[in-house]
């Protein structure tokens, strides 16, 4: 009320003054207007009488000259007309005149002596008078004075009545300034205050857990507050809920992996020691938008396994900034703190110039060791050129991490993918004393397939250099000791699965990467009203289909994305019933598209879907919605939420993330995953229905399953399967990793190193 208060006085106070300065100059005008005005008609009536005067005094008729005063005398306005002789007595006066005036008359002697006219107010009588008096001459000779009386009370009522005027204008101007700011303050400021301030509350006490409370309604001039506090009220929800899931843990006696488990368990294992991660893609990337910079997270399983990890270990993350603004937002030493939104853990970026970036990246990781190690049947291409790209960037990152870690005793390094293969040795050279992973986060073929590789004995002692080596899967894992036993020279032990060369024993161990379910989180996500969300997606995306797929990948070859369309087409054509009831949703991030065959492939799905849309689509319906571009998390999550079925068709896959996170999003505890067998996914999630990509008729038949599953059926597979990524999260990936790093005996110093 206060504020209100000292809105509306001051508001008031400014009004007043404007009305003062503008009523007193208005006044003064009026004033000198009037005085003009009567000045000049008493000039005019004095000049006009004078002529007919002067004869009438020369030759005395006295008479004459009284009727023509008395005729003149009776104008409006005019108090009266007097002649004065030469000493300023009276000759002749209108009638009422003549007893008010003092003789000699003072104006009509000064007039006379001093030979010109004067004018001036007087009281006459109580009444406000304007005095005229002009001398008279006949042929140079002073003959008298002639002096016109005229009404000037008037001026006082008419300058007054502007006040007046204007005082009634000043008080409805306030009362309408009042009342206006009243309402404005009322609708646009105490109002939304009450409003926002009941809506915190509400989520302060957390009343309603199923839904939010709707934030205010006129809360535009809040907006910003809200946004944060909207932010400040999921974290506390979400510190709340997690405080009670770790309640109920302890009561239950349960050791799930959570943020929080694995935060206590860094802070105790590391003890005040930073983790340094380390990979090609970064986890933030900025790029331009138009004239502004935004921040994106990129594509790919890497970056969505790890960030979530890095937010809770904090440390440095080394990674390639390939971001277009990348550098623009970087410190002095090319560090920013990230999430942007809620900076957690350092990022450094390693800048690549335009041919390292195509020999080492696109060369020899994407177009060589890519297609190496995926069973895809597309052909690894080996180039000298690439190689040499491939090593000398290796020794650029070995270069600035061992630059980073330079003042840290036994630093513990985690290593990411096959764009860095020759780190861990490069590293361990330097710092022998250094505890070094690397994790494949893709598969690892068979002897006969690596043995394509020119230079499989340089990566295989390169990766060796590491204490530990993770993939995904046991088959993986080995493959990998086949691979070595098959190539180098080495002491393979089966039963603990591990390599010893020169000295050094390196642990090959499955650690099956996993997202960050967060059941707290999922029950806070889980408000979103389902069947909202649901209409207001298919206005977006222009259909309304009764049954929704949703798929989601980088454009890549190795995701079998024509295959599922071509599944899609088949089931159409096999249960033309779901023509105009079934829409799929391929939410596509084209990836890598500076080599030929991501181009090729990116038209070809492209094509695919325009094909068999233009066979089946009807008046607004279509089977194949493709949202060819990047896409958030927030953006993905939202489709996951109201799919009926998600499609994993990998023709082969380390894992695939996809199919954990649609789980890990489906707190409704329904939809159904349809998963490719050759995924590493497959190996955890039973309860997907499980595919051959290849197998067309089967896939077509399997998305009518999925489509026809009982509703009981579809609940008890998600559930299970959220039991499984909610058990095997990847915190629980994070934790065991580093505990079984940070718990191997490492030799302190490159001497022990040799045999
Ligand atoms: C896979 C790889 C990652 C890679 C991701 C995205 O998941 O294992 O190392 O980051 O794909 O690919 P990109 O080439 O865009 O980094």
């Amino acid at each position: 009320m206060k504020i209100t208060i000292r809105l509306i006085v001051s508001l008031v106070f400014v009004i007043a003054l404007v009305a003062i300065v503008f009523s007193y100059n208005q006044v003064s005008n009026e004033e000198k207007r009037l005085i003009a005005e009567l000045e000049r008609r008493a000039i005019i009536l004095a000049e006009s009488l004078q002529e007919s005067v002067k004869p009438l005094i020369e030759s005395n008729s006295f008479s004459k000259l009284n009727r023509l005063v008395e005729r003149f005398g009776n104008r409006e306005r005019l108090k009266g007309v007097a002649v004065f002789d030469n000493h300023g007595s009276i000759l002749s006066s209108t009638p009422d005149l003549a007893p008010k005036i003092s003789q000699p008359f003072p104006q009509a002697v000064i007039s006379i002596t001093e030979n010109r006219q004067i004018s001036s107010f007087k009281n006459l009588s109580g009444s406000k008078i304007y005095l005229y008096t002009m001398p008279l001459h006949q042929d140079d000779k002073a003959i008298g004075s002639l002096a016109i009386f005229h009404d000037a009370s008037y001026i006082d009522v008419r300058l007054k009545g502007i006040w007046k005027q204007n005082l009634f204008r000043f008080l409805a101007l306030s009362i309408l300034v009042v009342i206006i700011t009243l309402l404005v303050v009322r609708w646009s400021i105490t109002g939304p205050i009450a409003q926002f301030a009941e809506w915190m509350r509400e989520l302060r006490m957390g009343k309603d857990r199923v839904n939010e409370p709707a934030t205010p309604k006129r809360g535009d001039v809040l907006s910003p507050l809200i946004s944060e506090v909207t932010h400040l009220a999921k974290s506390l929800a979400i510190a709340r809920a997690r405080a009670e899931e770790e309640a109920r843990l302890r009561v239950q006696a349960e050791s799930l992996w959570t943020a929080n488990r694995l935060k206590e368990h860094m802070r105790v294992e590391l003890g005040g020691k930073k983790l340094y991660l380390i990979s090609n893609r970064e986890p933030y990337m900025h790029v331009k938008d138009g004239r502004n910079i935004k921040c994106i997270v990129p594509a790919g399983g890497l970056v969505t396994a790890l960030d979530p990890v890095m937010r809770i270990c904090d440390g440095v993350w080394i990674a390639h900034g390939g971001g277009e603004a990348d550098r623009v937002v970087v410190d002095g030493n090319d560090k920013l703190r990230v999430p942007p939104e809620e900076p957690a853990y350092t990022l450094k970026r390693i800048w690549l110039t335009k041919e390292e970036e195509n020999g080492y990246y696109y060369g020899f990781s994407n177009e060589g060791l890519w297609p190496l190690c995926h069973i895809t049947h597309t052909r690894p291409v080996f180039r000298l050129d690439d190689w040499v790209y491939y090593q000398k960037v290796n020794e650029k990152f070995a270069e600035i991490l061992l630059k980073e870690i330079g003042g840290e005793e036994s630093p513990l390094v985690l290593i990411q993918d096959y764009h860095l293969a020759l780190l861990p040795l490069l590293i361990k050279e330097k710092r022998p004393d250094a505890k070094v992973a690397i994790f494949w986060h893709i598969p690892w073929p068979n002897p006969e397939a690596f043995g394509i590789c020119p230079w499989q004995q340089e990566i295989l002692i390169g990766m060796l250099g590491a204490d530990i080596i993770g993939f995904h899967t046991q088959f993986h894992c080995n493959n990998f000791l086949d691979t070595v036993d098959r190539f180098l020279e080495s002491k393979i032990d089966w039963e603990q699965f591990s390599v010893t060369r020169g000295g050094n024993t390196t642990m090959i161990k499955t650690f099956p990467i996993s997202v960050s379910f967060d059941s707290a989180l999922d029950r806070v996500s889980a408000t979103q009203e389902k069947t909202l969300l649901r209409e207001t997606i298919l206005k977006e995306i222009g259909v309304h289909p009764k049954y929704l797929g949703v798929g989601v990948d980088r454009i890549d070859y190795t995701k079998g994305i024509p295959e599922r369309f071509r599944a899609i087409e088949r089931f159409l054509e096999k249960y033309p019933e779901y023509i105009g009831e079934f829409t799929f949703v391929e939410l596509g991030a084209p990836s890598r598209i500076h080599i030929k065959r991501y181009r090729d492939l990116l038209a070809e799905v492209e094509e695919m879907a325009d094909k068999i849309n233009w066979r089946f689509q009807t008046k607004g319906w279509k089977p194949i919605v493709f949202l060819k571009r990047h896409h958030s998390h927030e953006e993905i999550d939202r489709f996951y939420k109201i799919a009926d079925l998600c499609m994993v068709t990998s023709l082969h896959d380390g894992m695939n993330l996809v199919a954990k996170e649609f789980v890990a999003c489906r707190a409704d505890e329904d939809g159904v995953l349809v998963l490719s067998q050759f995924t590493g996914a497959s190996r955890e999630l039973k309860d997907a229905i499980i595919v051959n990509p290849y197998d067309i008729e089967g896939m077509a038949d399997d998305i009518y399953f999925a489509l026809t599953m009982e509703m009981i059926e579809r609940s008890e597979r998600m559930r299970r399967m959220r039991t499984v990524v909610k058990e095997h999260n990847i915190y629980g990936w994070a934790g065991n990793l580093i505990t079984t790093l940070l718990r191997l005996r490492v030799p302190a110093t490159s001497e022990s190193n040799k045999e």
